[in-house]
């Protein structure tokens, strides 16, 4: 009796020592806590809640003046006549820093490939890097901007302007971008953005905005949909945007940065809505999305772009797909294989495509999928 008295104490003084334990940890863990959860879930909220973001537009607006310290960065390269009298069809705005040289060779030679796009897929596309300034001295006959200035020459592709290539300096690169396109490429039917480290499945690509061109689809703005994502308040993270840059509780919707497509009427009304705009919030995706924002545009969710995160390997994928986030040594072999044209007779006939709904299903239904269930089913 007394033992078991003993032992009950025991366990009640180990209860409220790892109550005492867990609630320390909850307490240390509430501000991270805070930031995620609870932070998504009053962004998502607020969305549906509101809806509408037009008082957004209306308190980062600035005068045009003020605005234009974003754009008015003077070309170190440029190529002023690269879209001149073509019918360009999609032009292709890979961000690119400095120093990514083996990056853009990788994609000149696969899904960048202007030649090969030509010649198999009957459409003209411009492929074009947009680049900030390195931190080196510009001056010298071996330093880095000399060696670029070489690559340029090679292969004319190179646009770059005088801000410094950075992380918090993206949206400068989007405006730089926007500039471009409204004053350079006007009459491309569409535009695209792209980080380096993305595979474009180009055919697949093509053939998607053919098809929304015929069935006429104006104001055309596809991608990853973020809705109601939450600006992050933790300063350990890269994306942290403080309380006094933004103001609300969740961003308007907006396409993740890794890729997006735009029609050419688009990009014009973000160029124009840009000229207007705080451009200081420096996640350029999000900026994107404040423009659309302002011209009262909203993007279309496509289940086959990437937001990150690399597609699964299999031809039962590689037959829909749009773009993979996160790819750089792997980029030769999964263009080889992604245009392949084994994959296209993989799903042919009923029992084909049997087979590539149900690996579909396996491979994309799981948590960590990069694209979504839906896809699967699409
Ligand atoms: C691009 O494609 C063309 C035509 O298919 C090919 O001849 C050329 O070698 C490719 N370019 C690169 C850099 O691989
Ligand atoms: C952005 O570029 C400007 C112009 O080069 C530079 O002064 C500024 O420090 C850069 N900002 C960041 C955060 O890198
Ligand atoms: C633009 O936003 C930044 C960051 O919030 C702020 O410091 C700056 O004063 C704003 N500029 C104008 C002209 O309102
Ligand atoms: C955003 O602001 C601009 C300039 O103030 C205005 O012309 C435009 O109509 C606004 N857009 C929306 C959707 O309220």
């Amino acid at each position: 009796m007394f033992l078991n008295f003993r032992r009950l104490r025991r366990y009640q003084c180990m209860q409220l020592m790892t109550t005492c334990l867990v609630l320390s940890v909850v307490m240390v863990c509430w501000e991270q806590l805070d930031n995620g959860v609870v932070n998504h879930f009053k962004s998502t909220s607020y969305r549906y809640l509101v809806n509408s973001f037009s008082y957004i537009n209306r308190s980062l607006t600035v005068p045009r003046e003020e605005a234009r310290r974003f754009s008015d960065f003077p070309y170190l390269l440029d190529h002023p006549d690269k879209c001149a009298g073509q019918d360009v069809f999609l032009l292709l705005f890979v961000k690119s820093r400095p120093e990514n040289v083996g990056r853009r060779a990788a994609i000149r030679a696969t899904w960048g490939n202007e030649s090969y796009i030509q010649s198999a897929l009957g459409v003209t596309v411009k492929v074009a890097f947009a680049l900030g300034a390195t931190e080196a001295p510009r001056r010298g006959r071996s330093g880095p901007q000399e060696r670029l200035a070489a690559e340029d020459r090679l292969h004319g592709d190179l646009i770059q302007k005088d801000f410094l290539d950075s992380f918090h300096n993206l949206t400068l690169k989007l405006i730089m971008q926007l500039h471009w396109v409204h004053h350079r490429c006007r009459h491309a039917r569409f535009f695209m953005t792209a980080d380096d480290d993305i595979f474009v499945h180009t055919p697949n690509l093509v053939g998607y905005l053919q098809e929304a061109r015929r069935r006429g689809a104006a104001d055309l703005w596809i991608g990853r949909v973020y809705k109601g994502a939450p600006p992050i308040r933790s300063r350990d993270s890269k994306y942290f945007v403080p309380w006094e840059m933004y103001q609300w509780y969740a961003y308007p919707d907006y396409t993740a940065g890794a890729g997006y497509v735009v029609s050419g009427e688009v990009a014009d009304k973000a160029y124009h809505a840009s000229l207007t705009l705080n451009a200081s919030l420096y996640i350029d995706d999000v900026f994107m999305g404040l423009c659309a924002n302002a011209v009262g545009l909203s993007p279309q969710d496509h289940a086959f772009f990437s937001g990150d995160g690399r597609t699964p390997y299999h031809r039962c994928v590689y037959e829909r797909m749009m773009t993979s986030h996160g790819h750089v040594e792997d980029l030769q072999e999964l263009w080889a294989a992604a245009t392949h044209p084994q994959v296209r007779r993989a799903a042919s006939g009923p029992l084909g495509r049997l087979y590539c709904a149900a690996v579909r299903v396996a491979l994309l239904c799981r948590p960590s999928a990069t694209y979504p269930c839906k896809a699967a089913f699409s």
